[in-house]
């Protein structure tokens, strides 16, 4: 659908089903002033929820109102469907507290436990401009102009109380959020989103996406604002894709787990099979090998936790030897990044074959608070 609605339980874009186009904005509060933030949040919810519903960013759009003020709204979307746009929001670790303790609006009993500073993994590369932040905007949409016209209105919005700290522009995605989708490939080429959790699977998605009540019982401040939300991971990972173009074929397939082609695991079978981790070949050796990503990420090795990927393709230019800066911006909506993240990426940054292609640049963790209810416009409200 062209349209999707901006209030409700959850907020939209997580497992609305992954539209073609991301362009993600991390931001550093400026204003020291607790009114300032909520006055923000308020202007933003207000204006995401025009947006989303094809309005202009403010009520006289880009072409009227008084003529000697700057337009409401920027223009670039003036002409075009709103594309399937989304807008969610998320907060950083230090909207609550700083890395020195400080806490600068009065939100430090409200710090979620699990909205963790997220350890170092093991060949992690972070680029501290690429990384963190204290409000996160994902803008998502089948037109990237629609993306970027969203985020751009929603950064003017902000003037005087927080600065874009950076942005990712994502332009295909990788995974499938819903079985009515057909599987997008990343840029290794292969399908990406196969045994992604699915919209359909309605008691999965509740326990691996959704903050539960009883998460707030047993924090040690207060986070029942959190109650029906969810804690969004980013990581840049950039690829290097001209080594991976001159590994052979049977090599990238090993080191994946599933066939380029169809996407199946190398058990057998057809894309949505399941793996049979137990089956070997000639050699005795599993064909799922045990350094494969599949195996190394798939539930069964990580006591049964999955996560809903939303990532994106990019390709941001080339740096001074020639090559692509380009790979996955990888996102995932989890319960609980303490037992659905952060284990399985030590694992992963550790043994998976593919890291030798991968370089994690940037990282981010956000608490995605629960949706706008109907007819009251104040998003986190709770929380704020
Ligand atoms: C599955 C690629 C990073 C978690 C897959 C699949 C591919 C893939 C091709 C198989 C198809 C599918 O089921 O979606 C990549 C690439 C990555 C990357 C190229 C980096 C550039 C990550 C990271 C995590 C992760 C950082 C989590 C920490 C998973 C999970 C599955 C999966 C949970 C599903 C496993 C299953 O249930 O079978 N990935 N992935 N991936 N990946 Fe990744």
């Amino acid at each position: 659908p062209g349209t999707y609605p901006f209030t409700g339980e959850h907020q939209a874009g997580i497992v609305t089903p992954a539209q073609d186009r991301l362009y993600l904005a991390a931001f550093d509060v400026t204003t020291k002033d607790r009114e300032d933030l909520v006055a923000l949040l308020q202007r933003w919810t207000t204006i995401a929820a025009r947006l989303t519903q094809g309005q202009g960013a403010g009520p006289f759009g880009p072409a009227s109102g008084p003529y000697d003020a700057p337009p409401d709204d920027t223009g670039e979307a003036l002409d075009l469907p709103p594309a399937g746009l989304t807008i969610t929001f998320g907060f950083g670790r230090s909207l609550f507290v700083t890395a020195d303790g400080t806490d600068r609006f009065g939100l430090a009993d409200r710090l979620p436990d699990a909205l963790v500073e997220l350890p170092h993994f093991p060949a992690d590369n972070l680029d501290p401009a690429r990384s963190d932040g204290d409000l996160v905007v994902q803008a998502c949409a089948d037109d990237p102009q629609v993306a970027v016209h969203a985020i751009r209105n929603l950064s003017r919005a902000a003037f005087g109380a927080a600065t874009i700290r950076w942005t990712q522009l994502g332009y295909g995605r990788t995974s499938s959020t819903s079985t009515a989708q057909r599987t997008p490939r990343n840029l290794f080429g292969f399908k990406d989103g196969t045994a992604n959790l699915k919209v359909e699977e309605r008691s999965a998605v509740d326990e691996h996406v959704w903050v539960p009540a009883a998460a707030a019982q047993a924090d040690s401040h207060d986070s029942a604002w959190l109650t029906g939300g969810t804690y969004l991971v980013a990581r840049r990972i950039r690829m290097t894709i001209e080594t991976w173009d001159r590994t052979s074929l049977r090599e990238q397939e090993a080191l994946v787990g599933r066939t380029k082609g169809e996407g199946a695991p190398l058990s057998g079978g057809t894309e949505f099979t399941e793996p049979d981790f137990a089956v070997t070949g000639r050699d005795d050796q599993p064909l799922v090998a045990l350094n494969s990503h599949v195996r190394l990420a798939h539930p069964t090795q990580n006591d049964g936790v999955r996560m809903l990927r939303r990532g994106y393709n990019f390709t941001d230019g080339n740096d001074a030897l020639g090559r692509l800066d380009a790979g996955l911006f990888f996102l995932a909506f989890v319960t609980d990044p303490r037992t659905h993240y952060i284990p399985m990426q030590n694992r992963l940054s550790r043994d998976d074959g593919l890291m030798e292609y991968l370089q994690h640049t940037g990282s981010g963790l956000f608490a995605v608070p629960p949706g706008v209810p109907d007819g009251s416009l104040v998003l986190g409200s709770d929380g704020t």
